[in-house]
């Protein structure tokens, strides 16, 4: 009797310590899979601000696209951020800040009657006019684009904010010519170097023809490329 006792004891006590090991077992299962979740989400999370998505999208679009009716009935609606401090009207009066009616094409610092900062008149001496890329630039951080300047508002972080803006500006009374479109950047090159590539592997005779084809306006593609960011 007392050997059969000790025998459920023994068996209860082993039992236990089994389901107390399982229990762990899936405790740990558990646990390192919330830890592969959560490491996962934290490098999607990096990525996102170092992988330059944030640069990568602040680079000025193409303005020849996105001139268009409804970026202007957007901006006018971004627009009422600017009106405490700017008249946008064609009187072009100024207020705690300049009258805007026309700026797109201005000389900076340069509306009559305005008493600019020196911040204001120094950046006019290294930006000769507001173009589409300068206000794509300083509304996104006037502060940091002219150190100093008094217009203190914080920026329009969205580019999408700031070029419906724009193409608002530029409808009222702006006489700057609208950039021709941007030649197709990048797939120029890479569609070159596939047809070239493509071209040289059957080694027959019109393989060389058409190579040179293919290379010929890959080149003044990419001097078109950069022409356009330097005028
Ligand atoms: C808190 C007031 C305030 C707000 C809000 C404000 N501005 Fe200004 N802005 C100013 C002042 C003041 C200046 C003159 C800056 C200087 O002299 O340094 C200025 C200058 C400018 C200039 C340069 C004009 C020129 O003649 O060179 C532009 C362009 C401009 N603002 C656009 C905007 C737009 C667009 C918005 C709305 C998104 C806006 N501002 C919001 C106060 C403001």
């Amino acid at each position: 009797m007392s050997d059969l006792t000790f025998n459920k004891i023994a068996g209860g006590v082993l039992l236990t310590g089994l389901v107390i090991f399982g229990l762990r077992e899936a405790s740990d299962i558990v646990f390192k899979k919330h830890e592969l979740e959560k490491a996962g989400y934290e490098i999607a999370i990096q990525e996102e601000s170092a992988g330059g998505g944030a640069a990568a999208a602040d680079v000025p679009p193409d303005w020849n696209a996105v001139l268009t009716p409804a970026n202007v009935a957007a901006g006018a609606a971004v627009s009422a951020k600017c009106a405490a401090c700017h008249k946008m009207d064609a009187s072009n009066a100024n207020s705690t800040g300049p009258g805007l009616w026309d700026v797109v094409g201005r000389k900076p610092a340069a509306h009559a009657g305005f008493n600019y900062s020196g911040a204001m008149k120094d950046f006019s001496g290294k930006t000769p006019v507001w173009d589409y890329d300068a206000l794509y630039l300083f509304l996104k951080a006037p502060g940091k684009d002219v150190p100093g300047t008094n217009m203190t508002f914080v920026g329009l972080k969205k580019p999408e904010d700031r070029i419906a803006l724009i193409a608002y500006l530029h409808s009222l009374g702006s006489t700057l010519p609208i950039p021709a479109p941007r030649p197709v950047a990048a797939a120029a090159p890479a569609e070159g170097a596939a047809a070239t590539e493509a071209a040289a592997n059957p080694p027959t005779g019109e393989a060389a023809p058409a190579a040179g084809a293919a290379a010929a306006p890959a080149a003044p593609a990419a001097g078109g490329n950069t022409a356009p960011p330097k005028v």
